[in-house]
């Protein structure tokens, strides 16, 4: 094939971006985003701030503009993110009663997935919930108010809201097998299984420096899906681009059987949050890069 969508399709997965609604109107931005991609998450309007801004007074206005892009083009969604420390409301970090932040946390992911309930594939329910160089989590209101339950709590909670919807943990830095992050969400991961608290993918971000991935990468991945999860590569972008990064990062993914996806935090680099790191497939004047070349071929394509 000669699409990223329709290649990642051959091998039974999508390959997607990151999505910001004020872009859609951008011609060159469309152009590229219809013909290359089948899964889009949105880039901030699901998040927090924007779709709950004062309790109980919900926005779905910006996030419904890109999943109604979506439905129209033939492309699917991933959620991102019901329950995140960034991007969230003072309302909400200034809660200090746990049944309080409780039927706060519960109400906002049921509300969410119900509003977007049957257009969503896979929801980022808790995102980057584990502190950098520790097994364990990190502060936040959820963590300080409601303890180290309130990741399991936001699981049963957004399973009840959508049944049909992949329920995955997202986080960056959780690449390299012996970094202490990746073994706690993989013990994590291990101990919702155990128990049976639903969960059914783990998202790794994928923002590498121009080195790519860890060496490491593909054991974790592997690792990772013997429990018995999906894993996704959620918001790939490489400092600079290099060809060979972005092709190991790819085979990475396309050498596990249930590495689900991939998708790139951006389409142009002019779209990326990495400004002068040009970490994308795409110039600035929407012209494919020569990583572009090497993920299509890494996808078996080209
Ligand atoms: O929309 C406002 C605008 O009204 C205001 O005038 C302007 C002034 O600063 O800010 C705009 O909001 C910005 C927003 O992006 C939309 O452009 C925020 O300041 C800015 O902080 C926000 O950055 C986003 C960042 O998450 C925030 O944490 C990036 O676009 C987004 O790419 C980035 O994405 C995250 C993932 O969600 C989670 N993983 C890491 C990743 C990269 O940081």
């Amino acid at each position: 094939a000669t699409t990223l969508g329709a290649q990642a399709a051959a091998s039974g997965r999508y390959f997607g971006t990151a999505v910001a609604a004020g872009r859609l109107g951008d011609s060159t931005y469309a152009t590229i985003l219809d013909r290359e991609f089948n899964m889009i998450t949105p880039e901030n309007e699901m998040k927090w701030d924007t779709t709950e801004p004062s309790r109980g007074s919900f926005n779905f206005s910006p996030a419904d503009q890109i999943v109604n892009h979506a439905q129209a083009h033939g492309q699917r969604m991933r959620g991102h993110t019901l329950v995140w420390h960034n991007q969230l409301p003072s309302w909400v970090g200034s809660i200090t009663d746990a049944n309080t932040l409780r039927s706060v946390m519960d109400n906002h992911i049921t509300t969410e997935m119900t509003h977007f309930k049957g257009k969503i594939y896979a929801w980022d329910v808790v995102n980057e919930a584990f502190a950098d160089g520790s097994t364990q989590h990190r502060g936040s209101v959820f963590q300080n108010v409601l303890g180290n339950g309130f990741i399991e709590e936001a699981f049963r909670t957004a399973r009840a809201a959508d049944p049909s919807a992949k329920l995955c943990y997202n986080d960056y830095n959780i690449e390299n097998w012996s970094d202490a992050k990746t073994q706690g969400v993989y013990a994590m991961v291990r101990d919702f299984k155990s128990r049976g608290v639903p969960i059914d993918c783990v998202g790794f971000q994928s923002h590498f420096g121009s080195g790519g991935p860890p060496a490491s990468f593909p054991t974790t991945l592997s690792n990772f899906t013997a429990l018995g999860v999906d894993v996704q590569l959620t918001e790939l972008d490489i400092a600079q681009a290099p060809t060979t990064a972005y092709s190991n990062t790819v085979k990475a993914c396309v050498n596990v059987s249930r590495c689900a996806g991939i998708t790139v935090w951006g389409i142009r680099d002019s779209d990326s949050w990495r400004s002068g790191d040009n970490p994308l497939l795409f110039d600035g004047g929407g012209n494919k890069k020569p990583a572009y070349d090497a993920v299509l071929s890494a996808l078996g394509g080209g």
